[in-house]
């Protein structure tokens, strides 16, 4: 070894490099007081320029029938507010702005960066995006540029620049489109000033290339580097990329994105006081957006929750508590949701009748004040001629317009629960690190890219009726009575601290694996994974056991024959070739709860991986033992299935922290059945119960203050009792029993709470 090697500890504190726009987190209001709304925002995309005059003007009758009071405007004009490039043409912008201003229609103005003019691809080459086999891609859809290209990155603030000069003060205008989507179909661009970007980024990050050859672990494979000038993007390579550089890479990605957004965001700052979104995508693996959301005063969301699929509700509530949760607590805004179909899947469902509303209910209720759509006039070129619009093909004659027109009155009528709060006492930590750590790992557990584990047990509480936020790993926890932490990969002590802080006060917290398995570089956790969280859960893990699916009855030999000549592998069991694995509770309240799910009592079950872990001892002296228990199973693997190794062994563990508060370890992928039994267990303990105890099938209640909303997702009618208050939608009271036909809502402002 020719230099010394950096002490580990000096290469995993690398530099900060999150410094957002503006503190949003003091100074965010609600967004119904920056757009000035008195009822939820009713509108979608408007695309004018691909319409003549006469369209123009009809639109302008049809919003007014539709309730309209806010579109998004400019997205995709870039090409003709600068048709040369220098050259701008704005009129048209202004003027429209002005006829929406005098029809009372404001707007939300794109800084219309999000797809360059032609222009920029043939005189500036270079500005377009690389893949990582060093393929350039063309001009001729949209978002055709790389974010490191200094091309664009100029030419894109100059524009904003403009548009925030010319129209920031323009009445009509409420609030700023930064882009669109970022990252939707180039999130990572492997160009050379990509690369170039990347190794600034790096030096910023570990100053030296030693402390990056720490970081990275670069004695492995003989991947040393000696100059950070060798460094270069994880493009196409033999085999697999080194995973400490690929979770470094996923930050670049996020960080060169972000700061396209937040050069935006400065100068509309500078020229303009009206408040700054983006419109995020759900939970898009790509970028981290509790960082983007630092920077942006409205939290807006773009969902397409596919009509055949039976959990689509189950994504509306997902991405509702995910938005409330980036938002701080505070609504936020659907930006954009197809008014029936989409034109991207294989196949692509209408909308139910009466889906349109329904859906856009329960997004009010998980938080939004504003529904806008994708888009308001569906187009009758391009690639999105088959996407729904408001204003259908077939005009006002369709079942799309009735809707649409139906959900603008309704949500005429909701005034009262503009800026009214939801209130959790379940929560789930969600980390966007942690997810691009467990992506950028070579094995243990394939999870998904999507925040599967955390989506499953948001699903669970969801359809047990449960509200739930979603939070970050920094978040304060207590105040929580329940905390789930669905496969956070990476080892953060914070989280620990705050969830040993929750649990003292009587929190039940639940722990599932993969957690605690490398820390924020990549580097596995050594001496029993969970980390920092062995102290609050009581256990190690010291091992994982993916299972490998489904596979012939031979296992890997699929030749069914095989087995009658093969004497010395069919002797062979192979439990990992099994899809899942049996468990066992220990003890009576996990039976109980079992035994109440139905006769006879469903058993439990987990699939995909499990986990060897092992229970440490209490301390060895009297005193510390005494404030200090061990964990204790409450439910072990049987020999069934893919577990049979790990017979015996616990799965789920219980340990007591302080009067009541407990500290969950579940140590393997639990099926929805085991999921519901063990939260019907952990609720219990936690006091937790749904929103509206009791529900018929396929209805959801939500409460956002005083006002509650039932949203009956099934497709039979559903009798509720106990509803005493007055359904803002109809103005009806309702004294006790309500009846809510398929697929329809009831929006109460209770009066006897
Ligand atoms: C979004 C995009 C819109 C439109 C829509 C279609 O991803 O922001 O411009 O393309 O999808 O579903
Ligand atoms: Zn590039």
């Amino acid at each position: 070894m020719t230099s010394p090697a950096p002490s580990a500890s000096a290469a995993s504190t690398p530099q900060p490099e999150h410094t957002p726009v503006f503190d949003t987190a003091a100074r965010r209001s609600a967004p119904h007081e920056l757009l000035g709304l008195t009822s939820p925002a009713y509108g979608g995309d408007y695309n004018p320029e691909q319409w003549d005059e006469a369209t123009l003007a009809e639109d302008l009758e049809l919003m007014a029938e539709a309730g309209v009071n806010l579109v998004s405007l400019g997205i995709f004009s870039w090409a003709r507010l600068e048709p040369r490039e220098g050259t701008y043409e704005l009129d048209w912008l202004v003027e429209l702005v002005g006829r929406l201003h005098d029809a009372g229609i404001a707007v939300d103005l794109a800084t219309a960066t999000a797809s360059p003019p032609a222009w920029m691809a043939t005189d500036h080459p270079e500005s377009l995006p690389m893949t990582a086999d060093g393929v350039r891609l063309g001009l001729g859809s949209r978002q055709q540029y790389c974010p490191s290209s200094t091309v664009y990155r100029e030419r894109s603030t100059a524009l904003t620049r403009v548009l925030a000069e010319r129209l920031g003060e323009h009445p009509g205008v409420v609030m700023w489109h930064i882009g669109n989507e970022y990252g939707c179909h180039t999130a990572e661009c492997f160009c050379p000033a990509c690369a170039q970007a990347f190794r600034a980024w790096l030096a910023g990050r570990y100053g030296d290339v030693e402390r990056l050859n720490a970081a990275w672990g670069t004695d492995f494979w003989s991947q040393r580097y000696t100059s950070l000038e060798q460094v270069t993007p994880p493009a196409a390579m033999p085999t697999f990329h080194n995973p400490a550089q690929l979770l470094d890479w996923r930050r670049f990605c996020d960080h060169q994105l972000r700061s396209l957004m937040e050069a935006e965001a400065r100068i509309l700052r500078e020229h303009s006081n009206l408040p700054v979104t983006t419109n995020f995508m759900g939970d898009f693996p790509a970028t981290d957006y509790w960082r983007w959301a630092d920077s942006l005063d409205i939290v807006s969301d773009d969902s397409y929750p596919d009509p055949a699929d039976p959990a689509a509700a189950h994504e509306v509530a997902w991405a509702g508590d995910l938005m409330r949760g980036l938002a701080g607590g505070r609504p936020w805004i659907l930006m954009e949701q197809a008014p029936s179909a989409v034109q991207w899947r294989g196949r692509n469902s209408p909308k139910r009748p009466g889906q349109l509303l329904l859906w856009s209910l329960a997004r009010v209720a998980h938080g939004a004040d504003g529904i806008l759509q994708f888009q308001w006039r569906q187009s009758r070129q391009g690639a999105e001629t088959f996407h729904s619009g408001m204003v259908p093909h077939a005009g006002r004659a369709s079942r799309t317009w009735d809707e649409v027109v139906a959900t603008g009155r309704a949500l005429k009528r909701l005034g009262p629960v503009l800026g009214e709060p939801v209130r959790a006492e379940a929560a789930v930590v969600l980390d966007w690190e942690s997810q691009w750590a467990m992506s950028s790992a070579i094995g243990p557990v394939e999870l998904g890219e999507r925040f599967e584990a955390a989506r499953a047990w948001h699903r669970s509480l969801w359809e047990t009726g449960i509200a739930t936020d979603v939070v970050p790993v920094g978040a304060e926890l207590t105040g929580y009575r329940l905390i789930i932490v669905p496969a956070v990969f990476i080892d953060r002590p914070e989280l620990a601290r705050h969830l040993e802080q929750a649990a003292a006060v009587d929190a039940q917290v639940v722990v599932a694996g993969p957690t605690g398995v490398v820390d924020a570089g990549a580097e596995a956790v050594l001496g029993g994974y969970l980390g920092s969280l062995r102290p609050l859960l009581g256990v190690r893990v010291t091992d994982h056991a993916a299972l490998s699916g489904p596979v012939g009855p031979e296992g890997f030999n699929n030749d069914s024959r095989g087995v009658l000549v093969n004497r010395l592998s069919r002797a062979v069991g192979t439990p990992a070739a099994e899809t899942w694995t049996g468990l066992e509770p220990i003890g009576e309240p996990l039976r109980r709860v079992l035994d109440r799910m139905g006769s006879p009592a469903p058993e439990l079950r987990a699939g995909g991986w499990a986990e060897e872990i092992r229970v440490d001892e209490a301390p060895g002296d009297a005193e510390a033992a005494q404030s200090r228990e061990s964990a204790e199973a409450v439910a072990v693997f049987d020999d069934r299935g893919g577990g049979a190794d790990l017979a015996g062994r616990p799965a789920i563990t219980r340990r007591a922290v302080g009067s009541a508060g407990a500290a969950w370890y579940v140590a393997a992928d639990l099926d929805a059945v085991s999921r519901a039994a063990l939260l019907t267990l952990v609720c219990a303990h936690a006091r937790v119960r749904p929103v509206v105890a009791d529900l018929p099938d396929g209805v959801e209640a939500q409460r956002r203050g005083e006002i509650l909303f039932l949203l009956n997702h099934g497709d039979r009618a559903a009798e509720v009792t106990g509803i005493v208050g007055t359904d803002l939608l109809t103005g009806q009271v309702c004294t006790g029993h309500v009846v809510l036909a398929p697929r329809s809502a009831l929006v109460v402002r209770e009066n006897t709470r």
